[in-house]
């Protein structure tokens, strides 16, 4: 392999280098993209980069950027440590053996390659393995051990390690080791699980100073060994495909999530509807049933945007189809909704039913839009539907048709799309590796598709909206890779009722944030087995503050709509649902700012005060935004909360009550009350509780306004459409001197509020 470094050559930019040992040619190559974003590539399949998730290089897809600014390489020079290349930011020194090592631009070492020995030794053996396999122990287990593709890097001991996006697990991944590999696994979610339904291959460092994050954009299969093998390294692995990796060098996290959304893109304004109260089920098994869900969500007073439609609206799963016997005629159902205040989201999977006659099957056929066996026969496996082939996501004219086909539903009055199983889910055994697809411009094996197919999934129906409706389409999606946050929404697939996956929901979502995929919540309540009252209420305080905010369950278990658990749970369901269409204004901000910046809607407490050790690995409590913090009770029959504050003043939202930060407290937290704590000097905005978005005008803006002084950036527009990117919307600067506040227009390109309400909070009367 590279052995001893000979020298360099700069071409178009990019630093190649030369090594003894054999390598068949493939030369390294270091590429400066912007002064904090270097890339490290090896052509190992002398394809190229071929990047799913960075599409404005190759293919201009990114609607929030033109084009890459290309980082400037500063200088490249060679001495006895090897070649060094500079840029405003970073120095990076590339020596023997193709080790990369990145230092700040004070000199201070950000990541170093590990040089040292690997303990292997501590890794199971094949051999154990196979005996432990014998009761079954196996699962947990893994052989640790060189990748064909691999890097290895030295960890330092204060090193946090966040992100991979959707893991089960704690927020600091350190210590643990995953693997990439999109997977449909219905047993209830434990720490140790390696993979879930979504791949997302970027970590990030929190270092005692500094911050730092890789982006391994290898979509094959990956391995992620945060610090398992070895205390003080951890290993980067893959089965195929290139070693191509962006190093990002920040100050701190915020820098490092900004950069990755700067090269992945970023997750786009949704209409504000989505941000509302969505309720489902599967299955709301007939058109009376789903009528029904309706009817209780206004009989109870519960505002609520939009109702999921489950598998069971299709005939016999067939997609693109309408269950006429149990849900009569589907148009009615949606437009009675409609009148309601009420959206319509269906469920869509990519297995196709296998059907003579049948429209998408006989499409798809003729046009050789399915996947194929390595002989050229389409393909067959067995998903809802019983037989089904699948559509080939990674071919454009594929991407096209199925975009197209969306106007069924479009037509229909659907409102978004919710895209499942598309890891893709299979019920005879996964799809070998070598079942052919295509990428792009050319045929690529299963191996080698599988983690972007959620993704080209997405993709495909998200342009397929745009063209057909205009508005910012509103889609749903299980699978995804890096990158898909352009696309889709996401949601954490079939978690449980347990309290374990209640505790577990807050890192994982804030982890899928620090991913760049920030529009994600889980299935409030659980959605496999039976959700008690109490768990409920718990789970409603924390799904009102994530970005997407949804009950739903499964069939078979007990009902689970809020109405379900007594009046008591009634009651609470409806305080925090009214909460969250009060905090409208706030959460749409919070979106703006996540497109503008990449910055997540729910966030850790670590992004926020990434010097603070207390916050490293706290699980228990998130921030929405920076100004809100949010200490939720996820134990069972707890009626108090232990909460830490970080340094700073803050207001208890309830009560008022002043608290100094940097400490913990004991906070009475009865079934009714989810901790809350703002910051001093906060606006928060917020709209009178409606049922539903749209139901008046938004033309009141309440601003409540918290003790001290701070400003804030208040955005509007007409929260469905793109005219916003053309310049139609308002932005509002807002003052706060301990009361006196002082609102000014920045931006002026749509309509003005009627009136804006100032209102003191109760931290006022209490000082
Ligand atoms: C999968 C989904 C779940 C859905 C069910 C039936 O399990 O994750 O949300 O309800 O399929 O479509």
């Amino acid at each position: 392999m590279f052995e001893k470094l000979k020298g360099y050559h700069v071409e178009d930019g990019k630093v190649y280098f030369r090594y003894e040992g054999d390598y068949e040619g493939k030369e390294p190559c270091v590429e400066v993209i912007s002064d904090t974003i270097i890339n490290v590539f090896v052509d190992y399949t002398g394809l190229g980069h071929r990047s799913r998730a960075i599409e404005w290089e190759r293919q201009g897809q990114n609607d929030t950027k033109e084009g890459a600014e290309k980082g400037k390489l500063e200088s490249v020079s060679q001495d006895e440590s090897g070649v060094i290349i500079k840029t405003k930011k970073v120095t990076i020194i590339v020596g023997d053996n193709f080790h990369v090592d990145f230092y700040d631009h004070e000199g201070m070492p950000l990541s170093l390659a590990h040089r040292g020995e690997r303990k292997k030794n501590a890794a199971l053996s094949a051999s154990l393995l196979a005996f432990l396999a014998k009761e079954g122990h196996a699962a947990s287990g893994s052989i640790i051990g060189d990748y064909p593709i691999q890097e290895v890097r030295s960890l330092e001991d204060k090193d946090c390690i966040y992100g991979l996006g959707d893991k089960t697990g704690f927020l600091n991944k350190r210590h643990y080791a995953y693997e990439m590999w999109n997977t449909d696994n219905p047993n209830p979610q434990e720490d140790n699980f390696k993979v879930l339904y979504k791949s997302i291959p970027f970590m990030l460092v929190l270092k005692e100073k500094g911050a730092y994050g890789i982006f391994f954009d290898n979509h094959g299969k990956t391995y992620f060994d945060m610090g398992k093998e070895g205390e003080d390294y951890y290993v980067l692995g893959a089965d195929e495909g290139n070693l191509d990796y962006y190093f990002i060098a920040g100050e701190n996290l915020k820098d490092v999530v900004t950069d990755y959304t700067y090269l992945t893109g970023r997750a786009p304004m949704q209409q504000l509807w989505t941000l509302g109260f969505h309720q489902s089920r599967w299955g709301y098994e007939s058109e009376e049933e789903i009528r029904g869900i309706a009817k209780g969500l206004r009989e109870h007073e519960l505002p609520c945007d939009c109702i999921h439609f489950d598998i069971d609206y299709m005939d016999h799963y067939k997609v693109f189809t309408w269950n006429k016997e149990t849900y009569q005629d589907g148009g009615k159902v949606i437009s009675d909704f409609k009148d309601m205040g009420i959206k319509s989201v269906t469920i869509m999977d990519p297995g196709v039913k296998v059907e003579e006659g049948y429209y998408v099957y006989e499409e798809g056929m003729k046009n050789g839009y399915f996947a194929k066996t390595p002989k050229g026969e389409v393909y067959v496996n067995e998903v809802w539907p019983g037989d089904a082939v699948f559509p080939d996501f990674g071919n454009p004219k594929v991407r096209k048709w199925w975009g197209e086909k969306q106007k069924y539903l479009v037509d229909l009055g659907v409102a978004g799309v919710w895209n499942d199983m598309n890891e893709p889910a299979s019920f005879r055994g996964p799809l070998p590796n070598d079942i052919v697809f295509t990428d792009e411009d050319m045929p690529a094996p299963h191996s080698q598709m599988h983690n972007v197919y959620g993704h080209n999934m997405a993709k495909a129906t998200y342009e397929g909206w745009r063209e057909l409706t205009g508005k910012r389409p509103f889609v749903i999606t299980r699978a995804c890779y890096g990158g898909s946050q352009k696309y889709t929404t996401g949601w954490t697939g079939d978690n449980h009722s347990i309290w374990a996956h209640l505790r577990m929901a807050i890192p994982q979502l804030c982890n899928m944030g620090l991913s760049g995929m920030s529009f994600v919540g889980t299935d409030v309540g659980g959605f496999g087995s039976d959700c008690t009252p109490e768990l409920f209420a718990r789970w409603i305080q924390i799904g009102c503050f994530s970005p997407f905010f949804r009950d739903h369950c499964a069939k078979g278990c007990r009902m689970q709509e809020p109405w379900q658990f007594g009046p008591e749970v009634l009651a609470i369901s409806r305080k925090y649902i009214n909460l969250r269409y009060e905090l409208l204004p706030y959460i749409y901000d919070l979106m703006h700012e996540c497109e503008t910046s990449g910055m997540p809607i729910m966030r850790p407490l670590v992004l926020e005060y990434d010097k603070d050790e207390n916050v490293k690995n706290r699980n228990d409590e998130f921030m929405l935004g920076d100004r809100i913090l949010v200490a939720p009770v996820v134990e069972q029959g707890a009626k108090e909360k232990l909460v830490y504050l970080p340094k700073g003043v803050w207001y208890d939202y309830w009560t008022g009550e002043k608290i100094e930060g940097n400490c913990s407290f004991v906070r009475t937290a009865p079934l009714d009350v989810c901790p809350i704590y703002v910051k001093a000097g906060a606006v928060i905005p917020k709209y009178p509780v409606r049922m539903h978005v749209g139901e008046d005008k938004d033309d009141l803006l309440i601003l409540e306004v918290y003790p001290g002084e701070g400003t804030y950036a208040h955005y509007q527009d007409n929260g469905e459409d793109f005219a916003y990117r053309q310049g139609a919307y308002n932005t509002y600067q807002i003052h706060n001197l301990n009361g006196q506040v002082e609102v000014f227009k920045q931006h002026e390109g749509y309509r003005d509020y009627e009136k804006i309400k100032v209102e003191m909070t109760a931290g006022f009367q209490k000082k």
